[in-house]
């Protein structure tokens, strides 16, 4: 199939057009590297050695989008391309709403324009609020701390409702829990800019020496440690896990989780990092993280059961992939 992979140059979208690839469909990429850079996409050639068509636009630009649909064959839309920082998110709460909504009207015009009836959104575990761990896909869903994880909501109501009218229409809605580590080969991974949000990345800098000490948000919440707990994902069993939900899509709306079902403490994480690199990453307590919440994991079930997919890597070898492309990364 010939797929549409808005965010194609980021880090999940990267990673996901190298499974698309791999598993022998082309991928046409838009993306607007607001947050990537354009060398993703000779790596993503060098890796998959395989070609892909790109084009660097904004995807709430509905003509640049009418454009790609007019001059290419397209049977899919995995829509990554958006705003991710949650704490960004509530100082510029109307760039988030306008990027990551607007977008999604935009490429769900297009596919109604002309034809296209399969549609795979990047969502997130956010959407789920401070529901009762582990979170389920029938789960009603709370409001959520941030701008960010409300676009995502929106996003899910917004597909949901035009599928509803749409009988042909099939759209998956995958909700990620944490995605960290890289691909095997080093060349391609998580290099936010600025200072990393993320744990994973802060880690792997503070490993490096580029950045000084690890601060851990909080020791104080109701967890085996004291320290939050999260569901890490790899990056490349997320990136499989769409290829899977594309190609088993029947019509309607499929919410997925895709996670591990495993929750890991950050203490956890970190001593599972310096272990599998034989490394240090110094730390020390600090005050919680406005708008955290204590845990989040998934309940995988449903995935495994209708697309025949679960995670595989463990939380070593997402330590191991990504701390060696941060050793790579030179930025
Ligand atoms: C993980 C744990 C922190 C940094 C967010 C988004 C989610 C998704 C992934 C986009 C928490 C702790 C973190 C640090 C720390 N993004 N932490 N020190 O907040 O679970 O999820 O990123 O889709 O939508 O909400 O991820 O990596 O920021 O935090 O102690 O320097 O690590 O408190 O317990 P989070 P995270």
């Amino acid at each position: 199939m010939n797929i549409l992979v808005t965010g194609g140059t980021g880090y999940i979208g990267s990673h996901t057009c190298i499974a698309l690839l791999e598993s022998g469909h082309s991928v046409i990429i838009a993306d607007n590297l607001s947050n990537s850079k354009s060398e993703s996409i000779k790596k993503i050639i060098d890796i998959s050695k395989k070609e892909v068509t790109f084009f660097e636009i904004d995807v709430t630009d509905e003509e640049a989008v009418d454009h790609i649909f007019r001059n290419h064959e397209i049977d899919g839309v995995i829509h990554f391309a958006g705003l991710k920082a949650v704490g960004e998110s509530v100082e510029k709460p109307l760039e988030y709403y306008y990027n990551n909504v607007v977008s999604t009207m935009v490429l769900t015009k297009a596919c109604q324009t002309y034809g296209v009836n399969r549609f795979v959104f990047s969502s997130s575990a956010t959407v789920y609020g401070d529901n009762t761990v582990p979170f389920v896909e029938t789960m009603s869903l709370l409001p959520t701390t941030n701008p960010y994880g409300e676009t995502k909501a929106m996003s899910e109501r917004i597909l949901t409702d035009f599928a509803n009218v749409n009988p042909s229409f099939s759209v998956s809605l995958l909700r990620y829990f944490n995605p960290v580590g890289a691909h095997e080969s080093g060349l391609i991974g998580e290099s936010p800019n600025g200072i990393p949000n993320n744990l994973m990345p802060y880690v792997t800098q503070v490993a490096k020496g580029k950045l000084h000490n690890l601060r851990v948000f909080g020791n104080d919440y109701p967890t085996i440690d004291g320290t939050g707990i999260r569901d890490y994902i790899h990056v490349l069993d997320l990136a499989e896990g769409h290829v899977a939900a594309l190609e088993n899509q029947t019509e309607g709306v499929h919410v997925y989780n895709l996670g591990t079902g495993k929750g890991t403490s950050v203490l956890e994480l970190v001593k599972a990092f310096e272990e599998a690199n034989d490394i240090e990453v110094p730390f020390e307590i600090v005050d919680r993280r406005p708008g955290d919440i204590a845990s989040c994991y998934a309940e995988t079930s449903k995935a495994k059961r209708e697309l025949g997919w679960s995670a595989k890597r463990d939380i070593v070898t997402m330590c191991r992939d990504a701390w060696r492309f941060e050793k790579n990364n030179m930025e």
